[in-house]
């Protein structure tokens, strides 16, 4: 692997095209017109989980129906008594007026007849508070945001761009630029998967927005993107990390065994009266949860669960036979048209679901206004902990997350930036003492096994022994993955690895912590 013998200076660098990562670039873009704004991503620019966002983005938007209280209590229940709650406060009443702009910006929001915009309901919401574009509200928004962008002449895009670790005191040759006890960023290196070479990027400001880490799991609804990079890469740069034994497990994505990542069946979909059955045909939701269906999700995955070990089945089945089938195709014609080319007509079968990773509370933390614990380290969504998920995520939670701390990130630094000095004396990065003779086969057995692994050992229902065994077996990976990394030509597939790793033993070692059951953490050995 080459390194190319240029530093490329840039005075914003964004990490992902994700709503958090484009809302920001935006914003940052259109508040200096005279600075530039860099986003690199690791795959095709509209890649990510955003994308793949079924139900919508939750709001107070009527008043007379709606309230922030209202709004606030159903996060705060959801999170199980671990969500901060001024932060909580924080981003619901900032919710409108991010809406407001995303639809500014272009985002088309499904109306009702009288021309207001239609509310969706979700798990754990009190009301209707879902804005959406039919099922598929990511894919909108992300359309939206990318059209902006390109729209926008001092934003520079590069995709197949994979960014490897970020540049901190480290790596710098001189190190009297470090206070003490303070860590900074000043920008990453990044491997031009095209041309195949490292990139030395220098930042003034680095935004960390790499979303979540869900390919460490076998069944999971993220895509393959989801390898949790930035979590990773932090990590490394010795930034605080919390909460990773909080792992959202989606309720209901569709039982299809070979199909992956598992497709979604939104939990809007419960939100519009459909219900659950286990595989005798029995409705089983009201001996976990007085809200039943619309529990929230950490409540009734566990209920699928332990209705699958129960019974000794793969999967439940999710009934809308009684919903009227022309409003259903309306709202969700993604997951009607899924269902049928699978032969199933949702007006006479169920559907075939079971739980499948989802989400990640935890990761690095940020404050209100999206700093890190490292200067000039910005984070926003999926990839960060920002004290407004606790121990679960509230469904539609989450988008509004990224919008929300990008926004703030962007506004602080109106008056922090033109106080960045550019950094200088950064090194390139180090290819020295590589030899190109790996086999890939032994990553993608690897990346299959940190899969079973966590499967197994740090699923839904964990135990001391289980998180001993996925402990140790991780322990034995990290040794075989850093022998590989640091003799073999550097690839995407293998910096992957490296951080899949990671974040599993993370999540392991913060659920070996936990001395509690709450939200997305149960333990049988804490009942
Ligand atoms: P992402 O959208 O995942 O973007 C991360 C970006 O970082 C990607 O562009 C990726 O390629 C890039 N990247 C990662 N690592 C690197 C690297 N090393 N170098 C360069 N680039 C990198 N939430 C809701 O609120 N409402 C919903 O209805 C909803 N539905 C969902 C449905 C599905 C199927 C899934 C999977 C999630 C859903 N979520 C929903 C969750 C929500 O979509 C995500 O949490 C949110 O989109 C995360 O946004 P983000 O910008 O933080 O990350
Ligand atoms: C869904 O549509 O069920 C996903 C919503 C979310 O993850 O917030």
């Amino acid at each position: 692997m080459n390194a190319e013998k240029k530093i490329h200076k840039t005075d914003f660098l964004v990490i992902g095209s994700g709503i958090a990562g484009l809302s920001f670039a935006l914003k940052v873009a259109n508040n200096f017109k005279n600075a530039t704004v860099t986003i690199v991503t690791k795959n095709e620019k509209n890649e990510c989980n955003t994308k793949y966002a079924q139900g919508g983005i939750s709001t107070v938007w009527d008043k007379t129906v709606d309230s922030f209280e209202q709004h606030i209590e159903d996060t705060l229940i959801a999170g199980d008594g671990l969500c901060d709650e001024k932060v909580v406060k924080m981003v619901v009443e900032s919710a409108p007026d991010r809406l407001r702009e995303l639809i500014e910006w272009g985002t088309q929001f499904d109306k009702t007849k009288d021309g207001s915009y239609s509310l969706g309901r979700e798990g754990g919401h009190s009301q209707d508070r879902v804005l959406h574009h039919k099922d598929i509200t990511g894919a909108e928004i992300e359309r939206a945001l990318l059209q902006q962008v390109e729209n926008t002449e001092n934003i520079t895009f590069l995709n197949y761009h994979y960014a490897i670790d970020l540049i901190t005191e480290h790596q710098l040759k001189q190190k009297q630029t470090k206070r003490k006890g303070k860590i900074t960023c000043y920008g990453a290196y990044v491997l031009d998967e095209k041309k195949n070479c490292v990139k030395t990027f220098s930042a003034k400001v680095t935004m960390l927005a790499t979303g979540g880490n869900g390919q460490v799991y076998s069944t999971t609804t993220n895509p393959v993107i989801a390898t949790g990079d930035g979590i990773a890469m932090a990590y490394r740069a010795k930034a605080e990390i919390s909460d990773m034994e909080f792992i959202q497990f989606h309720p209901t994505a569709l039982y299809n065994p070979g199909e992956y990542p598992a497709f979604l069946i939104s939990e809007a979909v419960r939100g519009e009266g459909a219900i659950l059955r286990n595989y005798n045909g029995d409705r089983f939701m009201h001996n976990y949860d007085d809200r039943e269906e619309l529990a929230s999700r950490d409540i009734v995955a566990r209920a699928i669960d332990r209705e699958l070990k129960k019974n000794g089945t793969p999967n439940v089945y999710l009934d809308c036979t009684h919903i009227d089938y022309n409003a259903f195709k309306k709202h969700f014609p993604n997951i009607t048209e899924k269902c049928l080319s699978l032969g199933i007509d949702i007006r006479k079968k169920y559907i075939p679901v079971c739980p499948a990773q989802h989400y990640i509370c935890g990761g690095v933390n940020v404050s209100k206004k999206g700093k890190t614990s490292i200067k000039n380290l910005y984070a926003s969504g999926e990839v960060t902990r920002s004290g407004l998920h606790g121990a679960n995520r509230l469904a539609s939670n989450s988008l509004l997350e990224g919008l929300v701390f990008s926004h703030n990130a962007a506004e602080s630094l109106i008056k922090r930036f033109p106080k960045i000095k550019s950094p200088t004396n950064i090194p390139q990065w180090n290819d020295s003492g590589v030899v190109k003779n790996m086999e890939k086969i032994l990553i993608t057995h690897d990346r299959n096994e940190v899969k079973t692994i966590m499967s197994n050992y740090v699923g839904i229902v964990r135990s001391n022994e289980r998180l001993l065994r996925a402990e140790r077996r991780l322990k034995g990976l990290y040794e075989d993955n850093k022998r590989l990394y640091d003799y073999s030509e550097l690839s995407t597939d293998l910096c992957e690895l490296r951080n899949l790793i990671t974040t599993a033993y993370l999540i392991t070692q913060f659920s070996k912590n936990r001395k509690e059951n709450k939200g997305g953490f149960y333990s049988a050995d804490l009942v």
